[in-house]
Formats: C-alpha cells, sequence, structure tokens
C-alpha cells in the first residue's frame, strides 16, 4: 500500500491535530498484510473511526478504490484534515464530525478500522473534543474503545472485518473476551515494540 502524500499539512495544524506516528503507520501496515484477505470481500463501504489527519482511510482508499469511505472524527479539525488528505490522494472521502460511529443508523461496514485514544489517563481527561482526545483513554486506555466495541455487532456487516490498534496496557486479552462475547473470531495481524510502547493490531470477524 502507498503512503498518502502528506506534505500539504502545515506542520503547525498538528498542535490540534493528532500528527501520524508509528502506530498510523503499524494500522496501515497491518491492512497492507492483509490486502489480499480484503480483496477477497471486495468491501463496498469501509468506516475510520478516529481518523486524525486522514492517513490511514487515505491509504485504504487509495488501495480500494471502488470502496466507499467514510471517516469519523471527534475533532473538527480532523475531519477537515482527513477529507484535505484524502483528496490530495484523490480519495474520495465523507469525513464526519462524530462520536465514534453513534450517528449511523441502520447502516452497516465492510471494514471498519480504529487507533484509538490508548494511553491510560485519569477518567476526567477522556472525551475532548480536541488534541487531548487523540492519547487519553481513561482507566486501561480502554474507555474510548470499549464504547466502540459495543457499536460493532451493530455497525459492522456479517461478512465483515475489524482493525483494532491496542497496546500491551489496554489489555487486549480483555477485549478479545469481550468481542468472544459478541461472537467474534479473532486474530493478531501484527506487533510492533516502539521504544517502551508494545502495539499491536487485532482482527475481528464473524
Ligand atoms: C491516536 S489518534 C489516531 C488518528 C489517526 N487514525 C491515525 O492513526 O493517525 C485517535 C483519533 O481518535 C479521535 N477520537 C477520539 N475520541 C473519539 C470519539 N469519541 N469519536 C471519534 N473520534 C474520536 C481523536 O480525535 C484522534 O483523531
Amino acid at each position: 500500500m502507498e503512503t498518502p502524500y502528506q506534505n500539504h499539512i502545515n506542520k503547525a495544524d498538528f498542535d490540534h491535530v493528532y500528527e501520524p506516528a508509528e502506530d498510523s503507520f503499524l494500522l496501515i501496515d497491518a491492512l497492507e498484510k492483509d490486502l489480499e484477505y480484503l480483496k477477497a470481500k471486495n468491501p463496498t463501504f469501509c468506516l475510520e473511526v478516529g481518523s486524525g489527519s486522514g492517513v490511514v482511510v487515505s491509504a485504504f482508499g487509495m488501495a480500494f478504490p471502488q470502496t466507499f469511505c467514510i471517516s469519523t472524527d471527534i475533532n473538527l479539525k480532523a475531519c477537515v484534515m482527513s477529507k484535505q488528505t484524502a483528496a490530495y490522494n484523490k480519495v474520495l472521502l465523507d469525513a464526519c464530525n462524530m462520536d465514534l460511529a453513534s450517528s449511523f443508523i441502520n447502516k452497516k461496514f465492510d471494514v471498519i478500522i480504529f487507533n484509538p485514544p490508548y494511553v491510560v489517563t485519569e477518567s476526567e481527561e477522556c472525551g475532548g473534543t480536541d488534541i487531548t482526545a487523540s492519547w487519553a483513554g481513561g482507566a486501561k486506555g480502554r474507555e474510548v474503545t470499549d464504547r466502540l466495541l459495543e457499536m460493532i455487532p451493530k455497525k459492522l456487516a456479517d461478512n465483515g472485518v475489524f482493525y483494532l490498534l491496542l497496546i500491551r496496557e489496554n489489555i487486549p486479552d480483555e477485549v478479545i473476551q469481550i468481542m468472544s462475547n459478541y461472537g467474534y473470531k479473532c486474530e493478531t495481524v501484527i506487533k510492533r515494540q516502539v521504544r517502551n510502547e508494545h502495539q499491536l493490531v487485532l482482527k475481528f470477524y464473524m
């Protein structure tokens, strides 16, 4: 998969929107690793929740030009940047300012992608709509992620796949158990240690 063009972004904009980092690129690497699997699914709708700068959903859209790409972010500036990044990379993207996937009623996606705010913080720090929403994950770094997990059965198509980036402190085994209770199988697509952070991308499917 190609890395999207990002030179249109002014460095100062990253004071307000998450700057693509190792976790963003690990997620792209996970999608690339699963490229043949994803191609076989021939996805019609892809949703990236929390798209930030838009690099991940743009990389997906460049690889799957026939797929309708939609992104959400709680941070309005991130939605604007995602839309611009997609446009610069010739990807058609609907960028929606919303909490997770809450405003999509009766809509199911073939692929859902999420690189959540995963840092363990006080619960009070979690739930902002500015740059703090990029990293503040509350208890276990999972408060935002756990809310999305609850939505997945309603938002993911029966034949769909959900990619989720986590770190060790998020206790991935608990996430796997939650999703297993909903009937999802899980595989680890890719793992990487970045300095003292152990990042991994899980995929869930029926
Ligand atoms: C770690 S950043 C990832 C950004 C981008 N996907 C990437 O990989 O570079 C997490 C993103 O999730 C967004 N976010 C946090 N809470 C959210 C929520 N409740 N609903 C939608 N987006 C949210 C943040 O604003 C931020 O853009």
